[in-house]
């Protein structure tokens, strides 16, 4: 039935991810729930009052009413219960959300201006993902390389400060297989809206075997922007001077660019950055704008590997 509480709440809340996502809805039903009570009793006793002992005739006198031990008593003893109540309650759910348990599976997670990075102990790193066993506590220990952020999973009804200089560290236990949105949750700056991530929820044999198969286990950057190279690139360019569909790209590094229809400019990390995710950007003078965006086609560590490579080429 709709009017149930859970069904109301089911209606508006986010998808229940992790083990303690029933227990913090749960007192949040019942904080909404006392609330609408007493904002009913509070409001609606005053209307009622106030039509009921309005004054009628000028010559209308307030009676003269003693204090009454019995009814000041209640009104201070019941809400004292109430209070007390949902100070105990939140106290254990809130030990819970802090308290990981010693078994969890540690991630590194670094946020900076405006991205998500994730390190496994294995080695392995991503960047705007991460991926987690099912039914298995993860601790996340985070630190912050610019400005304070803000760690948070609405399906997970978790949220940790990201800190510059020192580390903090948030747990869950995923229930479902999935794909769970993270936010950032402490304005950081223009594009703090854009601070996303995904974490994908796996059963633990395809959690593990997408931990060992990391594509680049034990490269250098230089050489995983080798490896993109060779795969993504070599159809229309070469690492030499010469060109092909597009330009040579030896030697680009560092030398002034022309564009059609933009200023020159000297080519420098953001100019690369910007020519392999949106080409359209700034196109060398004498080229066709022919090139495919790149934009979510690499990781942070390919694109990072892939100009730390064509840096090289000198
Ligand atoms: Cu990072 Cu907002």
């Amino acid at each position: 039935m709709f009017w149930s509480a859970s069904a109301f709440a089911k209606s508006f809340m986010p998808v229940q991810g992790s083990t303690f996502a029933s227990g913090v809805d749960d007192l949040y039903k019942f904080l909404l729930g006392a609330s609408l009570i007493s904002c009913v009793l509070v409001i609606g006793g005053m209307v009622y009052f106030a039509f009921k002992y309005r004054r009628k005739t000028n010559t209308d006198k307030t009676a003269y009413i003693a204090h009454s031990a019995i009814l000041e008593f209640l009104w201070s003893f019941i809400p004292f219960l109430i209070f007390m109540g949902s100070f105990v309650w939140g106290w254990i759910v809130y030990h819970d959300l802090r308290t990981a348990p010693k078994d969890a599976f540690e991630v590194h997670v670094i946020g900076q201006k405006w991205n998500w990075d994730f390190q496994y102990k294995s080695g392995r790193k991503t960047s705007g993902e991460v991926y987690v066993p099912v039914g298995k506590p993860v601790r996340f220990i985070m630190s912050s390389r610019d400005v304070i952020h803000s760690f948070y999973i609405p399906a997970f009804r978790t949220k940790q400060d990201v800190v510059p200089g020192r580390y903090t560290a948030l747990w869950f236990e995923a229930d479902k297989v999935g794909e769970f949105q993270v936010f950032c949750a402490e304005y950081c700056g223009t594009s703090h809206s854009q601070m996303l991530a995904k974490i994908h929820v796996l059963p633990q044999e395809k959690f593990d075997e997408w931990l060992q198969n990391d594509p680049y286990k034990g490269l250098s950057n230089l050489d995983i922007g080798q490896t993109i190279f060779a795969q993504k690139c070599t159809a229309c360019h070469n690492a030499t001077t010469e060109n092909k569909v597009g330009p040579g790209l030896q030697g680009v590094f560092g030398k002034n660019r022309e564009f059609e229809g933009a200023a020159s400019l000297v080519a420098d990390e953001n100019y690369l950055r910007e020519s392999i995710l949106n080409p359209a950007a700034k196109v060398v003078k004498g080229f066709p704008n022919g090139m495919t965006p790149f934009q979510g086609q690499l990781s942070e560590q390919e694109l990072l590997g892939l100009i730390e490579y064509i840096k090289s080429l000198q």
